[in-house]
C-alpha cells in the first residue's frame, strides 16, 4: 500500500488534520504530541511581538481572557482529546467537527510567505467575520461544542484544538488514527482573518478547474483532491447551511 506523509505532500498544510488524513497507510503513534523543537515550528511561530500581542486579545467566543502560549501544553491536549471523545459520544459530531477542521486549514496559501496572511489553521475560524464567510455556514454550531473544552484547556490554542477535535472526529467515527502533532498558533484578532473566496466552492461552472485552482493554491495535488474529498463519507449538505442536499 502506498504511503506518504502530511509532511511530504504538504508542509504548509501539515497543521491540519486534512493534510493528514491523506496517508493512505497508518501506523500506531503517540495521539498527542507537541512540536517543541519540530522543524515545523518555525513555519508556526509568531514574532515576539505578535505573540505578546495576542496574550491580552479576547475572542469572539471565548468567555475568558486568558494569557495564551505559543504552544499547547501537552497535558491539556491530553485531556481535551478526553473530552472531545466524550462530547462524540454524547453528542454525533463527527461531521461538523471534521468540516471546521477543514475550513480553519483550508484558507491555507503557500505562495504567501508571512503569517498569518497566508491563513491555514491558525484558529481564525472562531472569528465572527469567517464565521459569516458564505462556505462557513452552520460552523458556528461547532465552534458552540468545542468552547466549554476550550475554556476548560486555555493553553490549548484554537487552532490545536478545531485539529484535535477534527482527527479525534475521525477516529471516533471508525477512522484512522492520524499521526498529529500540534503547537499552532492561533491569529490575535478578526483583522487577521482571511478574506473570503479562499476556499472551494460547491457547483462552481468548471469544477475540475476549480478545484485544481483553490487546491493546488495550497500545495496539494489531484491525487490529494481526490483523498480529501473522501472526508464527505461523513455528514451531509443541509439546504439551511450550504443550500445543497435535502432538508
Ligand atoms: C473539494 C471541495 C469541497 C467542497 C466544494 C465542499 C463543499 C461542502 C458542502 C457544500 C458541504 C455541505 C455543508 C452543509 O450544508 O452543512 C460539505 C460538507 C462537508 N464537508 Fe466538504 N467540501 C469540500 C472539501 C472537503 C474536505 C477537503 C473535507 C475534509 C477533509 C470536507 C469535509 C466535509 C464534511 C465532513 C462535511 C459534512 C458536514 C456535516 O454533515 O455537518 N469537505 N462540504
Amino acid at each position: 500500500m502506498a504511503s506518504f506523509s502530511a509532511a511530504a505532500i504538504a508542509p504548509g498544510v501539515l497543521p491540519s488534520t486534512t493534510a493528514a488524513a491523506t496517508r493512505l497507510s497508518y501506523r500506531s503513534f503517540v495521539s498527542v504530541k507537541c512540536l517543541g523543537s519540530s522543524s515545523f515550528l518555525p513555519r508556526l511561530c509568531l514574532p515576539q511581538s505578535e505573540l505578546r500581542r495576542s496574550t491580552s486579545l479576547r475572542t469572539s467566543y471565548s468567555t475568558v481572557s486568558s494569557p495564551q502560549s505559543f504552544a499547547s501544553a501537552p497535558e491539556q491536549l491530553k485531556s481535551a482529546r478526553e473530552d472531545i471523545k466524550e462530547l462524540l459520544n454524547s453528542k454525533f459530531s463527527h461531521p461538523i467537527l471534521v468540516r471546521l477542521g477543514w475550513h480553519d486549514a483550508g484558507t491555507y496559501d503557500k505562495n504567501i510567505a508571512d503569517w498569518p496572511q497566508r491563513g491555514g489553521a491558525n484558529g481564525s475560524l472562531r472569528f465572527e467575520i469567517e464565521l459569516k464567510h458564505g462556505a462557513n455556514a452552520g460552523l458556528v454550531n461547532a465552534l458552540k461544542l468545542l468552547q466549554p473544552i476550550k475554556d476548560k484547556y486555555s493553553s490549548v490554542t484554537y487552532a490545536d484544538l478545531f485539529q484535535l477535535a477534527s482527527a479525534t472526529a475521525v477516529e471516533e467515527a471508525g477512522g484512522p488514527k492520524i499521526p498529529m502533532k500540534y503547537g499552532r498558533v492561533d491569529v490575535s484578532g478578526p483583522e487577521q482573518c482571511p478574506e473570503e473566496g479562499r476556499l472551494p466552492d460547491a457547483g462552481p461552472p468548471s469544477p475540475a478547474a476549480h478545484l485544481r485552482d483553490v487546491f493546488y493554491r495550497m500545495g496539494l495535488n489531484d491525487k490529494e483532491i481526490v483523498a480529501l474529498s473522501g472526508a464527505h463519507t461523513l455528514g451531509r449538505s443541509r439546504p439551511d447551511r450550504s443550500g445543497w442536499g435535502k432538508p
